[in-house]
């Protein structure tokens, strides 16, 4: 099938390259022209595993283009949406400046029987908005919405497999059929895998994807709140989530307590969606939500109380290695990342901060250039007073506590992501610092 994709940032260049793969003939449209140079050399803009092999081999079958013209878009019969919805200056809510520009820049080049395919994550009514605007240009265009729920570092994956797909048809039986049919269409190799599809009105597909980020961030906050009970009590939050995981009602994933939760979607979606149930006269239904924000936003303070505490209270020219920017492993994402946050305010108390990061130090550095970065960890760590740990990359979960001993000056080490053997650092003479358990 001919597709376009308006959007080439994380979501959109993902979905343009996957469905080329899947053997669409797909044409990507951005703005940004230094982005469309990237993607048409084959060059993902950010680090993604597995993105660059498929760019380069759907751009070589002539199947995959990319343009700045939203000129190109028109003969396509799907056109998806992924454009970004950030969070709006001086609130919380979303901004939806990208979503409106996006579809107003589209209408020219739409046809009767297309099919426009929202997937970016925006509050709930927006679907009947654009559809709304749609009807009104007179196009015989049609709107589905189609939410994404790709995880970074494993987006390639998510998009080509995904584990569920949501419609969001349209109210008109004969759109809602026809939509359904070219959606079927797209996601023909998934569906004969037999992924799970469930179909719906606009409103619950865009309450599908929030309430999907709201819960997981829920997950988070829930058992960093018992790391800070546990805090108290001289219990272990590492073994209480095992314990409590082992209940497959409740389940392990997303109950790692740690530093907490970051990244471009669940801190901005929480808000966003607290922002829109207040608009809706139901802002009690999801006041919680604020409380997962603050507990997870102390979770941060508490590495740095931490790292003073460690520092005796002095923390002014003490040299800090930070192992980790990136707001997660297998990204170089670093939008909202607790383990940025961490190692600027200890370089505002005075530390002298040497992060070390795989893949992150490039986006790092370009917003907080205050900062030294140091690519080889052996550098980073030597001579440390203290290392920190905030992204749990393979590389510092597999570290020789031994080898490292050698390198600093003072083994003391805060497991931000209690993720690194406690009793192995121990017994190769580090005081080791975890949160949540003793
Ligand atoms: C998240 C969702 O997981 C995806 O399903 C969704 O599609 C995506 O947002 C989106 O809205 O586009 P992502 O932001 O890539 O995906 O990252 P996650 O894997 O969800 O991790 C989020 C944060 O939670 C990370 O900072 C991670 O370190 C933290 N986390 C995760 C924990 O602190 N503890 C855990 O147990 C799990």
């Amino acid at each position: 099938m001919k597709l376009s994709v308006i959007g080439c940032g994380y979501l959109g260049a993902v979905h343009a390259a996957s469905m080329a793969e899947l053997g669409h003939d797909v044409i990507g449209i951005d703005i940004d022209q230094s982005k469309i140079d990237a993607l048409a050399a084959g060059k993902a803009p950010f680090f993604e595993p597995g993105l660059p092999e498929i760019l380069t081999s759907a751009t070589a079958t002539g199947r995959l283009r990319f343009s700045t013209d939203l000129a190109d878009a028109a003969g396509s019969q799907v056109h998806f949406i992924a454009v970004g919805t950030p969070q709006k200056k001086g609130s919380y809510a979303a901004d939806l400046t990208y979503v409106n520009a996006a579809l107003d820049g589209l209408l020219p080049y739409l046809s009767e029987g297309d099919l426009v395919v929202g997937k970016s994550t925006v509050p709930v009514g927006t679907a009947t908005d654009l559809a709304a605007t749609i009807a009104a240009s007179g196009t015989g265009a049609m709107l589905a919405w189609n939410p994404e729920f790709l995880r970074e570092g494993f987006a390639v994956q998510d998009t080509i497999s995904p584990d569920r797909l949501v419609y969001g048809l349209p109210p008109e039986p004969g759109q809602a059929e026809a939509s359904k049919a070219l959606l079927d269409g797209v996601y023909e190799t998934a569906l004969g895998k037999d992924t799970p599809l469930v179909v719906t009105d606009y409103a619950t597909a865009e309450l599908v994807k929030v309430s999907a980020n709201a819960f997981l961030a829920t997950k988070i906050s829930f058992i960093n709140a018992m790391a800070e009970i546990a805090e108290v009590t001289g219990a272990d939050v590492t073994q209480l989530s095992t314990a409590i995981g082992l209940d497959d009602r409740i389940g392990w994933k997303f109950l790692k307590a740690g530093v907490g939760f970051g990244g471009g979607c669940l801190p901005k979606d929480i808000r966003a969606f607290t922002a829109r149930a207040e608009e809706l006269g139901r802002g009690e239904s999801v006041a919680f939500l604020k409380e997962v924000d603050a507990i997870n936003l102390r979770r941060r303070q508490r590495v740095v109380d931490l790292a003073v505490e460690a520092l005796g209270g002095q923390v002014n020219g003490k040299k800090i290695s930070v192992l980790g920017l990136a707001f997660k492993p297998h990204s170089d994402d670093i939008r909202d990342s607790p383990a940025l946050d961490v190692a600027v305010q200890l370089k505002g108390l005075g530390a002298n901060v040497v992060a070390t990061d795989p893949e992150a130090i490039h986006t790092a550095s370009r917003v907080h250039p205050q900062l030294t970065y140091e690519a080889d960890p052996a550098v980073a760590l030597r001579d440390a007073d203290l290392v920190v740990l905030v992204t749990e990359w393979d590389e510092f979960r597999h570290m020789d506590p031994a080898w490292a001993r050698q390198l600093v000056k003072a083994a003391t080490i805060i497991d931000g992501r209690n993720t690194l053997d406690a009793a192995a650092w121990r017994a190769a003479g580090w005081t080791y610092i975890g949160l949540g358990r003793p």
